[in-house]
């Protein structure tokens, strides 16, 4: 069988999410399943993508409304990533340095879901199943049934995986004409709400869409910005299937990105050796109990309340927890953290910015790691800590309520709470602090959370599982 997995981000090429680590790890686990597979994605101007002798295995050329558009498909060996990766470039649209934050984000998607099917159709490229990720790729269903010169793909089958439904693409339908031509009697199928909606729309043509966690496909039916009705609508082909976590590169017995490596047996020394060293770096004390929080600053993600939670806790608590903050995005919320950060400093210690290595060092040296999640469709991080020894504190939304226990239920690793309130997360954090007292009890759940089995083989099997359903 041979997928081909579309996406814009793929970690370690370009990185902002947790997008990037699913299509990152995923293709690799389903090769050793022995299907065929590999990633399509933009060519990005990025250090990786300039790193390496890339291969050109097509040109071509399209036209996007009054534009002609040159592509040029490279391709980086299978013996790299552990999956062949093909990037194509077009020259305006798909040669940035950034994944987004561009005016013409609607044209850069565009470009590359273009690019994509005429390479395909005309090098005689003939996947069994397009796995398209996230409403950047959303059109390639519609296109590959709808479309004017892709007749000949049109057996080929789809499933959409929604990393996340927050995010859905809105163009203005006078954007329409940027389009590859497509049956015109069939507009209504990309139109949501008197917009061109790529996410809508791939969830009507695709054969078969999944969720990033079970829990998230409950809850897109009653919060789905406007698309509630169409879950339901559409709920017979919809599947949950969790993320897995890549063991390549978080085990915390040969991470090579940590300074004192450990396993289950190990893990009271090592996590205190990396802990100290963590610690001075970051001009925080390694006494009492290391909050972290690792993400991007986003309304969904709940970050805009950690300058609250913090103020709470230190105005009116005795000082046993420090905290530190790994993360960038919305300026707002950054302001509020550094006003916070400079009243209650050597507690608090803060790092603006991307960067993975910090992440590894922060999850082997941190206690507990901290995910006030509005919204969280699995969420990522809560598994990488758990690996790591680290306990999550979490909001039990998507994801998280799949994959986190609650220590006062039977066989629980971690700290789970409702409302999304100070109160709620303080005293979430306070019932942390109780636990993290008792030595041995800390120690039973911690050597618990690292023997979780969070790995991709499960995961990686059911989607194999659902495109052979697709195929029958
Ligand atoms: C998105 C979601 C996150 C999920 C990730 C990978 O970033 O917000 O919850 O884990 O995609 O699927």
């Amino acid at each position: 069988m041979n997928v081909i997995h579309l996406s814009v981000e793929c970690y370690p090429v370009a990185k902002v999410g947790g997008l990037a680590d699913v299509v990152g790890a995923l293709p690799k686990y389903q090769r050793k399943l022995g299907i065929d597979a590999s990633v399509v994605m933009p060519w990005y101007d990025k250090p990786f993508v300039k790193s390496y002798e890339l291969e050109i295995v097509a040109e071509g050329g399209f036209n996007q409304g009054s534009q002609y558009l040159d592509y040029t498909v490279f391709h980086l060996d299978e013996s790299i990533l552990g999956f062949p990766l093909y990037l194509i470039k077009v020259p305006g649209f798909l040669d940035r340095e950034e994944v987004y934050g561009y005016a013409d984000d609607s044209e850069q998607w565009l470009a590359f879901q273009h690019a994509f099917l005429h390479w395909i159709l005309n090098n005689n490229i003939r996947p069994d199943i397009i796995n398209c990720h996230d409403h950047h790729v959303g059109l390639i269903p519609f296109l590959l049934k709808h479309g004017n010169d892709f007749k000949e793909l049109s057996n080929i089958k789809t499933l959409f995986t929604i990393h996340n439904g927050q995010y859905q693409g809105w163009m203005n339908w006078n954007k329409g004409i940027l389009l590859p031509g497509f049956d015109t009697w069939k507009w209504g199928l990309l139109d949501w709400s008197g917009s061109i909606n790529p996410l809508s729309s791939a969830i009507r043509c695709c054969d078969a869409y999944s969720t990033v966690s079970e829990g998230y496909l409950g809850e897109l039916v009653h919060e789905a910005k406007g698309l509630e009705g169409l879950f339901i609508e559409q709920s017979y082909k919809a599947h949950g299937i969790v993320n897995g976590i890549d063991l390549d590169i978080w085990t915390p017995a040969n991470d090579p990105l940590i300074n004192s490596k450990y396993n289950a047996r190990t893990v009271k020394s090592g996590k205190k050796k990396n802990k100290q060293i963590f610690c001075e770096k970051s001009g925080i004390s390694s006494e009492g109990l290391l909050l972290t929080y690792i993400g991007r600053f986003a309304h969904e993600k709940g970050a805009d309340i950690l300058a609250a939670v913090m103020d709470n806790y230190y105005s009116n608590n005795e000082k046993k927890l420090t905290i530190f903050i790994l993360g960038s995005g919305d300026e707002q919320i950054q302001a509020d953290i550094k006003q916070v950060f400079s009243k209650y400093a050597p507690k608090i210690a803060v790092y603006f910015g991307y960067n993975e290595a910090l992440a590894h060092e922060a999850y082997a040296a941190s206690d507990v790691i901290l995910m006030p999640s509005r919204v969280e469709p699995c969420g990522l991080n809560q598994l990488y800590a758990l690996k790591y020894g680290t306990i999550p504190i979490v909001r039990g939304v998507g994801g998280l309520k799949d994959t986190v226990i609650d220590v006062n239920e039977e066989e629980g690793y971690g700290f789970v709470f409702k409302d999304f309130t100070v109160e709620s997360i303080v005293n979430a954090i306070q019932r942390a602090l109780d636990y993290y007292s008792k030595e041995k009890k800390w120690s039973d759940i911690t050597k618990k959370a690292m023997s979780l089995d969070f790995s991709w083989d499960k995961s990686a099997q059911k989607y194999i599982d659902l495109y052979n359903q697709l195929l029958k």
